[in-house]
């Protein structure tokens, strides 16, 4: 074994992995397009983009140009009283290809800051107005908005956010359009018409405490890969403008072309207040978090009381290589048509998700843009733990890598999320893989 791999299993804590019964992590040496190479000579297909990041294949040779072209020049600055040229084009670009109406870009790290500078500047903003009733947040059921504190607040998955919840702020949680757990997927429209009248009576009790409703827009992610009827979206739109609340779009999973549109808010289509995006953002090269806003919660900001400030920031905000490489990677998704591939994937997906419905073990399989889940039918023998925690996850993501292919399910959910850059051959060889895994499973 590698000195390094020894020292990882000495020293290293892993995320979502219980250390104690977890198999030892693969360790990758280098990756190329959709695969990772390991040093004993292995090469997986990454068919979860590397937890949903990677979107052009790992080790771009365009992505790779800009990173040594920015590192040359500029690594990193203070981002209070200083500025740098990524950062200003890449708002701007954001801001050209976002939702209308969104003018300022607040950077910070990841997808779970990007979502705390979402809540806070939605709480601060009503308190500005002098609305310091409105502290309140709705949220999904089944939602998903990150680790931190104000995100796992926001949070819909009891398994995650149980254990932290006296410690987390009071969030009034409306039903999510899953029509599969509403009723087995008999009746979308009654479980649609549901949502939206328990949502509705939400904001008629509480509309004047709420600062804000939390959402990902069409396709909630770790809560299950389940996704949600357009008309939804435009629904909650219509409701948040009713009862004058603000709607927060969590495109941290969705953005960048992941649902077939750049923006999944597009579906509506909708234009929220806020808008959270990081994970694709660049490319999956570098962590960073841009939450985008209107001018009218920024301008409500402005004030000659320095006390009245946004007081947020992290040290990193607006990494001047991370911003860099967003740019690269957004200049990427216009011109090679990438929302195109993704089209073309999207439909190779649809003719495989028509065959995983006939499988007797699929309880209902969905698909939306690069993104395909196949929910499993409660299992006789996996007494009673179901959804996250359902023993046939670890065990068919082990089945899978045997088979050179890296899936990971979230329990009962398997799904398959790649790059774009993933071929037509790669995508067949991952169903096939899918239907002899989920055929053994059965038997
Ligand atoms: C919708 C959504 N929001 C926020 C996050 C948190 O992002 P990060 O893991 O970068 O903190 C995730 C991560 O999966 C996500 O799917």
């Amino acid at each position: 074994m590698d000195d390094w791999v020894k020292l990882d299993r000495s020293h290293v804590w892993h995320p979502y992995t219980q250390m104690l019964e977890a198999p030892p992590p693969l360790p990758i040496e280098r990756a190329e397009g959709v695969y990772l190479y390991t040093p004993d000579g292995r090469k997986i297909l990454d068919g979860i983009s590397s937890w949903w990041v990677n979107i052009h294949g790992h080790c771009h040779p365009r992505l790779n140009r800009a990173l040594e072209k920015q590192i040359e020049r500029l690594e990193q600055v203070i981002f209070a009283g200083f500025t740098h040229e990524p950062a200003a084009r890449l708002a701007a670009r954001l801001v050209e290809c976002a939702p209308s109406g969104l003018r300022r870009v607040f950077y910070s790290d990841d997808g779970s800051t990007a979502v705390e500078v979402a809540l806070k500047l939605a709480a601060q903003y009503w308190r500005i107005r002098g609305e310091t009733r409105r502290s309140l947040f709705v949220a999904f059921e089944h939602a998903y908005h990150g680790d931190t504190f104000g995100a796992m607040a926001a949070g819909g998955i009891p398994l995650f956010h149980e254990t932290f919840r006296p410690l987390l702020f009071e969030v009034r949680r409306a039903p999510s359009p899953h029509s599969y757990a509403f009723d087995g997927g008999r009746d979308p429209a009654a479980c649609e018409a549901h949502c939206r009248r328990e949502l509705e009576g939400i904001l008629d009790r509480d509309g004047d405490r709420i600062a804000a409703v939390i959402l990902e827009p069409m396709l909630q992610g770790a809560g299950g890969m389940i996704i949600w009827p357009a008309s939804f979206l435009r629904a909650v739109r219509e409701l948040c403008d009713a009862y004058g609340v603000l709607l927060i779009a969590d495109e941290v999973l969705t953005g960048f072309g992941r649902t077939g549109k750049l923006f999944a808010c597009e579906h509506g289509p909708i234009e929220p207040d806020i808008l959270c995006l990081s994970k694709a953002l660049t490319g999956g090269y570098l962590p960073l978090g841009a939450t985008l806003c209107t001018d009218e919660v920024h301008d409500a900001f402005l004030s000659r009381d320095r006390s009245l400030t946004f007081f947020h920031g992290h040290s990193y905000t607006a990494n001047a290589l991370a911003c860099a490489v967003a740019l690269e990677s957004l200049a990427m998704i216009e011109d090679s048509d990438v929302l195109k591939r993704v089209r073309e994937i999207e439909s190779l997906f649809r003719g495989r998700i028509a065959r995983l419905r006939g499988l007797p073990i699929v309880g209902e399989a969905r698909g939306i843009g690069a993104v395909a889940a196949a929910e499993l039918r409660a299992d006789a023998a996996s007494s009673g733990e179901r959804g996250y925690l359902d023993p046939r996850g670890p065990r068919l993501q082990r089945a899978f890598l045997e088979r050179d292919i890296l899936l990971r399910p979230l329990g009962d959910v398997l799904y398959v999320l790649p790059p774009y850059v993933i071929s037509d051959e790669e995508i067949h060889r991952v169903f096939d893989a899918i239907e002899e895994v989920l055929a053994e499973e059965a038997s």
